[in-house]
C-alpha cells in the first residue's frame, strides 16, 4: 500500500479533533495538504473554523480549499494545530522541517492548546535521527554557525554528524525559508538524547530554530493501509 493512502487515512482521522468555532494551526507538507482539502470540504458544508498557516504554501492551499485564514498576530488562542512530521519516536518526539517550515510550525504548535500529528507508518522510529535534522540559521555567518551545530551535535552524543547547507532544486542556490533564513540538514544517523541535542543547539547564537519538536505533540495519528491508529499521550 502506498504512503499516500496511509496519509489520507491519518488526515481523515485528524478531522475528529476539529470542532465548530475553533482557530486551527495549519501545518505544512503533503499530509497537511491532504488534511486541508478534507477540511475545506467540511467548511463548504458549514463548519466554522479559521486557520493560521505555517507556510506560504499552506496559505495558498488553504485558499484553494476554501479554508478561511486569520492573521497570526490577530489570534488570541489556537485550539488545535494539525501537522505532519518527518519522524516520530515512542515518546512523541518529532523531527520536522523536511519542507523547510519548521520555524513557523514550532511557533504555532507551541502556542496551541493541542498538537495533533499525522504520519504514515514509515515515519515511526525507535530513535530519532535517521531523517537528517533540519536546522534553520541566520544567513549571516552561516558557516560559523554550521561548525557550531556540528560541535553541539557531537557534544549531544551524535557520532559523526554531517552538516550540509540545503540548496534549491537546481542544486546551486541555497534554499531560503519563508522567514528569509538558510536550512542546514544534519545527517546524524541517530540522536541518542534529543533533549540534550535541543539544549546544545539552542545555545548557538546564529541558530534560529531546529527541527526537534519535544514535548509538543500530544496526539499522533498513524495512517495504516486500511485505517488510522490514534495514539494519545
Ligand atoms: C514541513 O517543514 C515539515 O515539517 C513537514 O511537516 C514534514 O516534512 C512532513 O511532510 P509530509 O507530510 O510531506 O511527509
Amino acid at each position: 500500500m502506498s504512503a499516500e493512502r496511509q496519509k489520507a487515512h491519518a488526515a481523515a482521522a485528524a478531522l475528529e479533533y476539529v470542532e465548530h468555532g475553533m482557530t486551527l494551526g495549519l501545518g505544512s507538507g503533503s499530509t497537511a495538504e491532504i488534511f486541508l482539502r478534507l477540511l475545506g470540504e467540511r467548511v463548504k458544508e458549514g463548519l466554522d473554523v479559521k486557520g493560521v498557516p505555517t507556510s506560504q504554501r499552506t496559505a495558498e492551499v488553504a485558499h484553494e480549499a476554501g479554508v478561511p485564514l486569520i492573521e497570526v498576530d490577530h489570534v488570541d488562542q489556537i485550539a488545535v494545530t494539525v501537522d505532519g512530521a518527518d519522524e516520530v519516536d515512542g515518546r512523541f518526539q518529532l523531527i520536522k522541517g523536511g519542507g523547510a517550515c519548521l520555524l513557523r510550525e514550532k511557533i504555532i504548535a507551541n502556542a496551541s492548546d493541542l498538537m495533533v500529528v499525522m504520519v504514515d507508518e514509515s515515519k515511526l522510529v525507535d530513535t530519532l535521527g535517521r531523517f537528517p535534522l533540519p536546522v534553520e540559521v541566520d544567513r549571516f555567518g552561516f558557516s560559523i554557525t554550521a561548525r557550531q551545530v556540528y560541535e553541539a551535535l557531537k557534544r549531544a552524543g551524535v557520532k559523526s554528524p554531517d552538516v550540509q547547507l540545503r540548496r534549491k532544486g537546481d542544486g546551486l542556490d541555497p534554499l531560503i525559508t519563508d522567514g528569509g533564513h538558510y536550512i542546514l540538514d544534519c545527517a546524524c544517523g541517530a540522536i541518542p538524547d534529543a533533549r540534550l541535542a535541543d539544549q546544545h543547539l539552542k545555545a548557538i547564537p546564529g541558530l534560529v530554530e531546529h527541527g526537534l519538536f519535544i514535548g509538543l505533540a500530544r496526539v499522533v495519528i498513524v495512517g495504516e493501509d486500511m485505517e488510522a491508529r490514534v495514539m494519545e499521550l
